[in-house]
């Protein structure tokens, strides 16, 4: 199974003025007609968060209209600008996404590796994340739906340190991470923890798997340094299912050409 991820696209309106944000709904096209173009291609494309600036109904319609050039199937996970009611509205009936539950909490099923999206907002709206002990159990219950099917989670906040960043913890409490570390260490089928928010590439392991997080589909947005031919070309990550060692993961730099290498 091969996986594309994106995230962090941070669009405003179709009608903007604002060359920035322009550029951002650029991004995400290149993105798009890049993914669109790979060989072999995806199996499906998740987009880890912060896919709107403010979370307006009208930046919504707007990555979705983006989103429809995309000609693999599309599972969406909110950031903390997006919220977790303004993306429900946004892709309520979209197939098994946005459950009538208070979190934006799903299981995907039609893929050899079993896809759970976790919701990790906090209650007050804020920057960091956090995981209440509800969302804590049913993501233990889903878990143990299919103890056999190897199964990646997907979600806004990575749940561990990036020391580059300025602030390099993501959650409200350190508590939230290591109530999640436990869970994904009852359930082994976990192999994978997909995540964005910071912005920039980063891998750690919670609860013994691999996690990770990924630059900003926002080329503006990107943290870190790169090489100056990078300046303004967006990058996503397409992960790779093999089996024996779980997800291997490339960084792709849009325009790079439809092959790995
Ligand atoms: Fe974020």
């Amino acid at each position: 199974m091969i996986i594309a991820q994106i995230t962090d696209t941070h669009l405003a309106d179709a009608d903007t003025a604002d060359p920035v944000f322009r550029t951002r709904a650029e991004n995400l096209r290149q993105c798009i007609a890049d993914i669109n173009g790979l060989d072999p291609r995806p199996d499906a494309v998740i987009h880890t968060g912060d896919m709107t600036q403010h979370g307006l109904a009208a930046e919504f319609a707007q990555a979705r209209a983006l989103l429809a050039a995309l000609e693999v199937p599309l599972y969406v996970t909110p950031g903390n600008r997006d919220g977790r009611e303004g993306m429900a509205r946004a892709f309520a009936g979209d197939g098994d996404m946005m459950p009538d539950c208070a979190f934006v909490h799903y299981a995907v099923e039609e893929h050899p590796v079993r896809l759970v999206a976790v919701d990790s907002l906090a209650d007050d709206g804020g920057v960091k994340g956090d995981l209440c002990h509800a969302r804590l159990a049913a993501l233990d219950a889903t878990l143990a739906e299919a103890p056999a099917r190897p199964t990646a989670l997907f979600m806004h906040h990575p749940p561990f340190d990036v020391p580059a960043a300025p602030d390099p913890f993501a959650y409200q409490r350190r508590q939230a991470a290591a109530d999640l570390a436990a869970v994904v260490s009852r359930h082994p089928q976990v192999v994978r923890i997909f995540t964005g928010h910071k912005h920039r590439p980063w891998t750690a392991a919670v609860g013994g798997v691999a996690a990770s997080t990924v630059p900003s589909v926002a080329a503006d947005l990107r943290k870190g340094r790169y090489a100056p031919t990078m300046a303004g070309r967006p990058v996503y990550q397409v992960h790779r299912f093999e089996g024996d060692w779980g997800f291997a993961s490339e960084t792709r730099l849009v325009g790079s050409g439809a092959h790995s290498g």
